[in-house]
């Protein structure tokens, strides 16, 4: 049984006098300790999943269909008291500013300590510091943590914080959405690797989601690539960046020149996003596709299968066609 299976979904925001569809038919698979990447430019749907999965989208202005099987059970419609079983349990995040849930005026190790009473009740005050303690190494900092305040913490500092909350309860999934793009790039490079090796030492699967594709490449096995809401590429990411098939794919590593470790001026891919309150009849990326035909405008492009995995949503792609 896989440990995620997202079918199906869709995810519209009700707006006044329109709908935008942020996620459009997504299907996502992962299996205990993968690491996949969600990687796309923004406003292409891929916080909006990430709040479907963690059930933290806005109830009165959101609506959901298609199944979340998270470890058998369908996180749609789910009720808060049993999301809240699964939080830092079975499920866990970090976001850009994870912090910035913390409260300024108690120290870091006191709310940790909090948290961690949420699932252990009777736990001592020595206990919690133990706790604490053994994390922080896990993340790479000092125990002095666990007694300072918030805004005496770096941005890297604060991130590795919330990292190790996330890692509390040793959950089978962690989503981390954004969770180094604020940092500078050696701190993020740093956080990165060690994130590497925790995942697998800790035997958890994560989510990593960016906009920036050298993020993936450091930490994912597999991404999936995201683009006004649709998933138009998804596979190994040994395969999918490095001989992307999907113009969008193809556009983006473009717009990532360092990734090639290559000195070229950032290309970037010409245009926007489209309305995502329109309905879009053929591929999403046709109006800023620089091989698009006819029938791309007109017509919604199927999964092509290009091997074990890879899956490109392109009629120019050939290959074994799967719905
Ligand atoms: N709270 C909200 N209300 C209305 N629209 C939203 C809300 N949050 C996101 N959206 C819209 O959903 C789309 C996807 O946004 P988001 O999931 O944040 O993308 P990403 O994380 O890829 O940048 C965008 O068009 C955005 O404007
Ligand atoms: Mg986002």
């Amino acid at each position: 049984m896989a440990l995620l299976d997202i079918r199906n979904v869709n995810i519209v925001y009700k707006m006044e006098g329109h709908d935008i569809l942020a996620c459009d038919d997504v299907n996502i698979t992962m299996e205990t300790q993968d690491s996949l990447g969600i990687v796309g430019e923004s406003g292409s749907g891929k916080s909006t999943l990430a709040m479907g999965i963690l059930g933290l989208l806005p109830t009165n202005i959101t609506s959901i269909a298609g199944e979340i099987i998270f470890k058998g059970t369908n996180l749609i419609g789910l009720s808060r008291e049993d999301y809240a079983k699964l939080r830092w349990k079975e499920l866990s995040a970090v976001f850009q500013k994870s912090m910035n849930s913390l409260s300024p005026v108690h120290k870091v190790g006191k709310q940790m300590a909090a948290i961690y009473r949420v699932h252990m009740p009777s736990a001592s005050d020595s206990e919690c510091r133990k706790m604490g303690y053994n994390l922080f190494e896990k993340v790479g900092l000092s125990s002095r943590v666990y007694d300072a305040y918030p805004h005496e913490l770096s941005g890297g500092m604060a991130q590795r914080v919330a990292i190790a909350l996330s890692l509390m309860f040793h959950p089978a999934l962690v989503i981390l959405d954004e969770a180094t793009t604020a940092l500078d790039v050696i701190t993020e490079g740093q956080i990165l690797r060690e994130l590497v090796t925790l995942q697998e030492k800790e035997k958890m699967a994560s989510i990593v989601i960016t906009h920036n594709v050298s993020v993936v490449a450091t930490t994912c096995k597999k991404v999936v690539v995201m683009y006004a809401g649709r998933i138009v590429e998804s596979g190994w990411t040994d395969q999918v960046l490095v001989t992307p098939k999907h113009p969008y794919t193809q556009g983006l590593l473009k717009s990532f020149p360092a990734f090639h470790g290559e000195r070229q001026s950032l290309r970037g891919i010409p245009g926007s996003l489209p309305d995502l309150s329109m309905r879009i009849p053929g591929c999403v990326f046709a109006p800023r596709c620089p091989h698009a035909v006819d029938r791309c405008h007109k017509e919604r492009p199927s999964d092509i299968l290009l091997g074990e995995h890879w899956r490109v949503a392109c009629f120019l792609v050939e290959g074994d066609e799967k719905q």
